[in-house]
């Protein structure tokens, strides 16, 4: 089918993101031992639901810059959305959104409690650095790596904790909490909030996979710049959609910002400008990218169709 067309790239979306959910699936423990409860939380959060999006965006910057192993990159497929799960169900207790419903199923506390919704995020936290680690030792025998693999594994590792944390991930929902029902919030403050809660693990996912596949510094760094302005993006789309989205489509509460006293870009600029501004940065990444294509020779479009699909996101 045709580069371009609609139902060929809703296709391979749902066969990726297939593949994507066989993978992390197959990282996921056993629900057994008196740590059962727990487990069971975990796999909970995980399986009910998700774009996959994360995984998705890193196996495609993988495969553009040639990378074809999944032994490789699977793993880290799996980390990066058990990292981004721990994150949505740590943000959905009480004591942070106190949001009841996330990917079209209760939230996890509201199944099995707060107690158990924490540390069944601590434990996907920390399942994603076993996953990861636990890979290593098969990785250094595949016959297509020369020595280089355990720098590139490294450097990956590192991308992943850092970028989680607190200049991270990590870092944003600091600034996110403390922004509730202030009046003082600015413009800059929300780019702050934005590049970190939700940009930080979208440059993650990029980066690793060009990381894995070889790529060099200065592809890396530009990877980085697409992931920025795409987390942006995607979480002024999020800002947008908790405003005026379905949440039967979202599989999650909407009105949970207003609620929060959240000042977010929609309620700073408004949302012409908020959709714009989506439309705006998705763009520049998409340039980006070709910029990088040229020099990959990549032929595959599949990731900027996926920028576009996400800047008409309704989930
Ligand atoms: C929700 O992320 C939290 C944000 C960073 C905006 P997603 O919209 O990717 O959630 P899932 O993984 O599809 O449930
Ligand atoms: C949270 O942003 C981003 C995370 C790091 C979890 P939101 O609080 O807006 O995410 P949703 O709307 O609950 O998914
Ligand atoms: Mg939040
Ligand atoms: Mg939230
Ligand atoms: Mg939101």
């Amino acid at each position: 089918m045709p580069a371009g067309d609609d139902s060929s790239f809703d296709i391979r979306k749902s066969e990726k993101t297939e593949d994507a959910n066989r993978i992390i699936t197959n990282y996921l423990p056993k629900e057994e031992g008196l740590q059962k409860k727990v487990i069971e939380a975990m796999n909970y959060s995980v399986s009910v639901g998700g774009k996959r999006l994360r995984p998705l965006l890193m196996r495609e910057a993988y495969s553009f810059f040639g990378g074809r192993n999944e032994m490789v990159i699977g793993p880290f497929m799996a980390a990066i959305e058990m990292i981004h799960t721990y994150s949505l169900v740590h943000d959905d207790l009480p004591a942070l959104d106190n949001d009841t419903e996330r990917r079209g199923h209760k939230t996890t506390h509201a199944v099995y409690g707060a107690g158990m919704a924490t540390i069944a995020g601590d434990g996907l936290l920390n399942l994603a650095y076993e996953t990861v680690l636990n890979a290593f030792p098969e990785m250094t025998e595949l016959p297509e790596y020369d020595g280089s693999i355990s720098s590139r594994y490294i450097a990956a590792m590192q991308i992943l904790a850092e970028k989680a944390g607190i200049y991270g991930m990590v870092g944003g929902q600091c600034a996110d909490i403390e922004a509730e029902n202030r009046t003082d919030v600015t413009a800059e403050d929300i780019i702050f909030i934005h590049e970190n809660k939700t940009g930080a693990m979208i440059e993650s996912a990029l980066m690793i996979g060009a990381i894995l596949a070889g790529a060099g510094a200065a592809e890396v760094h530009k990877m980085e710049q697409i992931g920025s302005n795409l987390g942006l993006a995607f979480q002024i789309q999020d800002d947008i959609l908790d405003i005026e989205g379905d949440s039967g489509k979202l599989g999650k509460t909407v009105g949970s910002d207003a609620r929060n006293g959240k000042t977010t870009y929609v309620t700073i600029h408004g949302l012409d400008a908020a959709r714009e501004e989506v439309e705006r940065l998705s763009e520049e990444a998409m340039d980006l990218l070709d910029e990088l294509g040229q020099q990959t020779q990549s032929d595959d479009d599949f990731m900027s169709e996926l920028i576009t699909w996400l800047i008409h996101r309704e989930y």
